[in-house]
């Protein structure tokens, strides 16, 4: 067992509050308050790292605004998990040398899980000179100490040094939403599997202590928060790594027992590790959402193996089955990877099958991309293109058809939701399971759960009528 995760201590947090304080005074002394700008891609991690990044700006005496231009900081909190999501940052990163030549003050970092790979920190030395400072999610908690050194004067900072990782308590947070707030419980990843490049950036698998979890849910409760999602790349596995031998359904259960009115949801489980501990765990608890995010990656066996996930197909159908059985309301939601390398024609009709069989609400689909460093970025592929191309559409149509399908039958049924916005005319809403739901209504609902009756469904969404 690694109990040896680095924990920062309280001194080189100060360290860090104090660079906040010399960053506020400079801002004071020019007399002017400056704007930061954060940009998110990627995972609910990096929006949860994000809000540590504003929380630190507002307490060096940023206000956040919403875009680059003008802005006097801005930060990119990137995602490496397609090769897409990389394309896409390189190109909005180079559109930021036009808002800082209109505006020469504004300094640009980029963070998140590209900055943990040496290739983009070549390139951006290299190529993007406009850059001022790079650092990985090890060195986010040093952020003050990086805006510090760049605002008084010292050359461009990479703060990259690869690490297993640490763990940092009492970061400020600037939060997104008072309503529904995430909540990290664990970080990193031990996994490797062999598609994905998460535990090359985010390092080894580490828990927060319990206490802690407890205490800040706790305190989110208490200031109106209405849902928490617990974070973690496999939360099945939260407390491994901690000498109090608590796992994760002890962790739910405690959480789901503190008082208020409030609903728990969670997300990543790694099929290998969820337990009918944790099935029944849901099943106990009125306070855990019976929504389960389960991805299962391929429907064969042998590409299971392939990509070192570490369970087959009869052992996932399995344990879907049990959950099934002890929460039958339960909505299941999954990921999926089309054109693994080599994957053929019958192994995807097998994935095709697990959907048919399972029926699952929804499903986050995604063709194979090769990631540099990963063990498959260098296995055989002789799928064309165009193929994978095919199988994906294919699979999406016969997803949507099954998501339509259980939206259709929601029509008639009366729900508790929790109502968490506006979109234009409508209300916005989410049943307990997750899914969205829209309705006319005033904004005084907001912020409240309230019971809505289904009248109308699409394959993405449902509409419905508020009930008195
Ligand atoms: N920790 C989570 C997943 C995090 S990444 C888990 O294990 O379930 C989110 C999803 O992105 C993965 O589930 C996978 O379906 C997809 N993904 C990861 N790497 C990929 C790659 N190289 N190409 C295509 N999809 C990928
Ligand atoms: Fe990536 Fe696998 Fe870890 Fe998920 S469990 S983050 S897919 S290595
Ligand atoms: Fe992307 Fe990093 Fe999340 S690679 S999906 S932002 S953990």
């Amino acid at each position: 067992m690694n109990t040896k995760t680095t924990v920062i201590s309280q001194e080189a947090l100060d360290a860090q509050f104090a660079c906040c304080d010399k960053i506020a005074a400079y801002w004071k002394n020019k007399g002017v308050t400056p704007v930061a700008y954060v940009e998110t891609y990627g995972c609910q991690q990096n929006e949860a790292d994000s809000e540590k990044l504003r929380g630190y700006l507002a307490q060096s005496g940023y206000a956040i605004g919403s875009e680059a231009e003008g802005a006097d900081v801005v930060i990119m909190n990137t995602c490496a998990i397609r090769e897409h999501a990389e394309q896409r940052v390189f190109g909005n990163l180079g559109a930021l040398t036009h808002t800082k030549h209109r505006h020469p003050e504004q300094k640009i970092f980029l963070c998140g899980c590209m900055a943990g790979e040496t290739k983009v920190s070549d390139r951006i030395r290299q190529s993007y000179p406009h850059v001022d400072g790079v650092f990985s999610t090890h060195h986010l908690w040093q952020f003050p100490e990086i805006l510090w050194n760049v605002l008084s004067g010292k050359k461009r900072q990479f703060f990259i040094a690869d690490e297993p990782g640490s763990i940092a308590e009492g970061i400020p947070q600037v939060r997104d939403s008072k309503l529904k707030a995430w909540v990290s419980i664990m970080y990193g990843c031990n996994n490797f599997c062999t598609y994905c490049i998460v535990p090359y950036v985010r390092g080894r698998e580490r828990s927060r202590k319990f206490a802690d979890i407890l205490a800040e849910c706790r305190e989110l409760i208490d200031g109106g928060a209405k849902e928490i999602t617990l974070l973690g790349q496999n939360v099945n596995s939260y407390g491994k790594d901690l000498p109090e031998g608590k796992d994760f359904a002890d962790l739910l259960a405690a959480i789901a027992q503190l008082p208020g009115d409030f609903l728990i949801r969670f997300m990543t489980s790694h099929p290998r590790d969820a337990s009918e501990k944790l099935f029944d765990t849901m099943a106990k608890y009125p306070k855990i959402a019976k929504q389960l995010h389960l991805p299962f990656q391929s429907g064969s066996s042998r590409v299971l193996k392939a990509m070192n996930r570490h369970y087959d197909r009869d052992t996932y159908l399995n344990k879907v089955n049990y959950a099934k059985k002890v929460m039958p309301e339960l909505v299941l939601t999954s990921d999926v990877i089309v054109g693994f390398p080599g994957e053929t024609e019958e192994e995807f009709e097998e994935t095709i099958s697990l959907i048919q069989q399972v029926h699952y609400d929804s499903l986050f689909t995604f063709i194979f991309s090769p990631r540099p460093g990963t063990p498959a970025a260098s296995m055989d592929d002789p799928t064309p293109k165009e193929e994978k191309n095919r199988r994906f559409d294919r699979l999406c149509a016969v997803q949507n058809a099954i998501s339509e399908e259980i939206h259709n039958n929601y029509i008639g049924k009366t729900m508790r939701c929790l109502v968490d916005g506006r979109d234009k005319d409508m209300l916005t809403a989410r049943t307990e399971g997750g899914r969205l739901v829209r309705f006319a209504g005033d904004d005084s609902l907001i912020g409240s759960y309230h019971n809505i009756t289904i009248t109308g469904a699409t394959t993405w969404s449902l509409t419905g009528q508020l009930q008195a």
